[in-house]
């Protein structure tokens, strides 16, 4: 994937691996139950000031792959270049100063939010700790943040006395305070109703610097068609698809996951059956043996599958499909007329992959 923007890499991850170590019997006697392995060797390329979405639903790997970029959770195989730095070379002790430029919006940012202490504290603490700025110049940034974020008459208000939306956008508030390079923002409006997470869409789409580039996790499309460059479709552990702006529309041909996706975001109200099949999505893990892991539960396989095809004997890998856009299909690249490169799966399920990662 290019640097659209045409200046240097701002990320550059490939081959992003992740194996959680099973938790041992009680007392930690006894062998480990079975590893985990949650990323399978995921890429992704981001050029400063783009906004990356990555969808999938809840279990698929979303936020173990933001943690791994930023390090917050150590990736157990795959390469990540950070503004042409090798991070995974960067030692453990050095980690936390580094990590002002790349930092992590939580899924639950009030659990970050000191109940003690007013809006302006928090905004004042966070410039101090991490940027050493104090006196006159802090009173002068905290002042144009709070503007930004339309919460001037909030400055002395403590975190009990806040809405949900409020308490987003002073999390928000005080990552963006420190003016990082990349923010990895994990479901940073989820929970919040429709008015509420518009505006603090808003806020966190105006108020960063012009090269504060976004990896914006969610499982919600429509907030991710709203900002994104480019998206990423995440299933059990691996990239499916990968749209640029151009191709994020539901009426071109998608891998059959990202239509169910597409489908579920469309209906208001998802149909029992809808709930249904994406929660089964979620649960499947380890119940294929080989080919591709979508099959299950995959539109085109149910309706002309056949016992000999591709999608039961190897795994499809990524493929440019169409200009923007690259899909792991046979079928779909068969039907474009592309070759479909292919992962052979001689026997098991996905988790009996060629594993040369450590697990940690
Ligand atoms: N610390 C951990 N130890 C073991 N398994 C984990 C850990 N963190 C996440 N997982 C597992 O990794 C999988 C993906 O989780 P996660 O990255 O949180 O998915 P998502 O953000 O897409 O909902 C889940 O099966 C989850 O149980
Ligand atoms: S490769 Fe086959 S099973 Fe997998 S998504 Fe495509 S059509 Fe479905
Ligand atoms: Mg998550």
């Amino acid at each position: 994937m290019s640097d659209v923007r045409g200046d240097s890499l701002l990320l550059e991850a490939q081959g992003v691996r992740k194996v959680f170590a099973g938790e041992r019997s009680f007392l930690g006697l006894g062998p480990r139950a079975e590893v985990s392995p949650v990323l399978h060797g995921v890429d992704l390329s981001m050029g400063h000031g783009e906004v990356t979405g990555l969808i999938g639903e809840s279990g698929s790997g979303k936020t173990t792959f933001g943690k791994c970029l930023l390090r917050i959770v150590e990736p157990s195989g795959g390469s990540i270049r950070l503004e042409g730095e090798d991070w995974l070379r960067v030692p453990k002790d050095q980690l936390q100063q580094r990590r002002t430029r790349f930092q992590m919006i939580y899924q639950n940012p009030y659990a970050c939010l000191n109940p003690g202490l007013t809006v302006e504290s928090h905004l004042k603490e966070t410039l101090k700790v991490i940027c050493g700025i104090t006196g006159s110049e802090a009173d002068d940034r905290v002042a144009v943040e709070l503007g930004r974020f339309g919460m001037e008459d909030k400055r002395g208000a403590y975190p009990g006395e806040l809405s949900g939306g409020e308490k987003r956008r002073v999390s928000v508030a005080r990552t963006l305070l420190t003016e990082p390079v990349l923010v990895v923002a994990d479901e940073p409006t989820s929970g919040l109703d429709a008015s509420v997470k518009a505006d603090v869409l808003d806020a966190m789409m105006y108020a960063r610097s012009e090269r504060t580039a976004y990896l914006f996790i969610s499982h919600d499309l429509d907030v991710i068609r709203f900002v994104s460059d480019r998206i990423l479709v995440m299933y059990r552990g691996r990239i499916v698809e990968v749209m640029e702006k151009e191709r994020i529309d539901p009426d071109v041909d998608h891998h059959p996951y990202t239509v169910r996706l597409f489908e579920a975001a469309r209906s208001e109200v998802p149909t029992e059956e809808e709930s249904k099949a994406l929660a089964d999505s979620a649960s499947v893990v380890g119940a294929l043996e080989g080919g591709c892991p979508y099959r299950s539960l995959c539109q085109i396989w149910q309706s002309r599958g056949r016992p000999d095809d591709a999608c039961v004997r190897e795994r499809p890998e990524l493929i440019t499909l169409a200009p923007h856009q690259k899909v792991a299909c046979h079928v779909l690249a068969e039907e474009a007329g592309v070759a479909s490169p292919q992962t052979p799966v001689s026997s098991g399920s996905l988790e009996a992959e060629p594993s040369q990662e450590s697990v940690t």
